[in-house]
């Protein structure tokens, strides 16, 4: 299973899985900043390291001491998270049982949204839940792409006093300038996704190619891939009218030195002729070079992954999450046989990747901040972040996890292609995200089934200026 697939009916909205347990607790971890002796005590908490404990109480609570199950709970703070669903060879409701088991002063009640493929959906659960101003949930994840919207609106605590700049600096600089609003920090990063090329390694020796590093390389060896009968299709990537076209786009577009939105950041762009000409690239690889199926218009994340990992495509666009199931023999008719690369740029352009990924944020109008603070110093320690990439194919934000010999020898693809992550090209910065994407959506997918391509951005350029203004 993928964090991408879609298993979860959409508009079912927010729902509740797991059920508050009266858990014996496990020994408490101390508070705030996760320090050594902290993360000491995660990896007890969560099982995984043998050996008697001995543990202090938070803010002079209750001593606790034993093995986990020794001890009554104390009476916990009882918060709760809500979070898109990811999967993995661990769930998240899972890895929140973890921290429920390896402390015992607050307890995690998680509550499941959609997968991030379901972009749409998962927004508008959690802005219903936060607009009420509740409090509900205490701690949330938010797609990169939606901080300065909650900063906006007042619903994302600012977070500088309780990570202040020492402990910030632990984080890839550009992702906490991501989740910085006017100054103040109103998200922490969780995990970072970017897009890229996937190849058949294997197709490409055959015929003698290399590595296609412009659009017209990739069309040119997928055509012929295509014409030898060595696959079905050429050249997969995701034009269904939902986020992950306009992440397909902004990568197209940035690699021709285009942009959504014009340097000012207020006046649209992607009308410009670098962009006209990126998104009639996407055109022809269904209708002229015909390296792409008409599906792909159809096609999010997981549809358009599926024919690759079966064998059936040449070339694959798709974010981090893919190089694992590619190379589980379960799932798997490529294993061994993929490699992945930056993606291909335009002539005179340079290669470009679109920044995704899911941030933690804790609501402003929590009632039960010191324990969703300890929370989510959990979440974002480094320990967590290494499970989180070795369980759920989630690249780490901490440098110091990212470049960690563990992950290289499980996962070698994610440093590789490091300046790749480090390096991608963010979708338009703006409070008004939700509507600029929505305008963007419509125009291209327009665009791309009507070929009126100058005509389609032209409209979507007057719909995300008017937006703007
Ligand atoms: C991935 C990215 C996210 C993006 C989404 C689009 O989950 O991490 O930023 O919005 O895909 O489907």
């Amino acid at each position: 299973m993928s964090k991408f697939e879609t298993d979860t009916p959409i508009g079912e909205g927010v729902r509740a899985d797991t059920a508050a347990p009266d858990r014996e607790p496990a020994p408490v971890r101390g508070s705030a900043l996760a320090g050594p002796t902290d993360r000491r005590r995660f990896l007890q908490g969560a099982g995984l390291m043998a050996g008697a404990v001995a543990v202090s109480g938070l803010s002079g609570g209750a001593l606790v001491a034993g093995f986990p199950g020794t001890a009554r709970a104390q009476s916990r703070t009882e918060i709760t998270f809500a979070s898109a669903k990811f999967f993995g060879k661990q769930t998240i409701a899972e890895v929140v049982e973890m921290y429920n088991q390896a402390q015992s002063k607050v307890h995690v009640k998680y509550i499941e949204l959609p997968p991030p493929s379901s972009s749409t959906e998962v927004h508008q659960a959690l802005v219903q839940q936060l607009a009420r101003r509740s409090g509900t949930p205490d701690v949330f994840t938010q797609d990169v792409v939606w901080i300065a919207e909650f900063a906006g609106a007042g619903w994302a605590l600012p977070l500088d006093e309780y990570f202040p700049a020492a402990e910030r600096s632990n984080f890839f600089p550009g992702l906490i300038e991501a989740c910085t609003y006017q100054g103040k920090l109103t998200a922490l990063p969780w995990f970072v996704d970017s897009g890229m090329l996937y190849y058949r390694k294997d197709l490409l020796e055959g015929a003698g190619a290399k590595v296609p590093e412009t659009w017209d390389e990739l069309a040119a060896a997928a055509a012929e891939l295509q014409k030898a009968g060595k696959v079905d299709f050429g050249y997969l990537w995701q034009g269904k009218q939902a986020e992950v076209l306009v992440c397909d786009v902004v990568e197209a577009i940035a690699s021709n030195g285009g942009s959504i939105l014009g340097p000012d950041g207020k006046s649209a762009a992607i009308n410009g002729e670098k962009a006209v000409q990126a998104v009639q690239f996407l055109y022809d690889t269904i209708n002229k070079t015909k390296i792409s199926p008409s599906d792909v218009l159809s096609w999010d994340e997981e549809p358009s992954r599926l024919p690759f990992t079966g064998g059936k495509a040449a070339f694959l666009r798709n974010w981090s999450y893919v190089y694992p199931i590619a190379q589980d023999p379960s799932g798997s008719s490529v294993v061994d046989k993929v490699g992945v690369a930056p993606l291909p740029h335009f002539a005179g352009g340079k290669s470009a990747a679109c920044l995704g990924g899911y941030q933690y944020g804790i609501n402003a109008n929590t009632k039960n901040r010191e324990a969703a603070v300890d929370f989510l110093t959990w979440m974002a320690s480094p320990d967590t972040q290494l499970h989180y990439a070795l369980q759920l194919g989630l690249a780490p934000t901490r440098p110091s996890v990212f470049d960690s010999a563990k992950l290289g020898a499980e996962q070698p693809f994610m440093q590789t292609l490091k300046p790749v992550f480090t390096g991608a090209t963010p979708r338009p910065v703006t409070a008004k995200y939700a509507q600029v994407t929505l305008a963007v959506q419509s125009g291209v997918s327009r665009a791309l089934v009507s070929g009126d391509i100058k005509k389609e951005l032209d409209a979507a350029a007057a719909r995300i200026t008017s937006i703007l203004a």
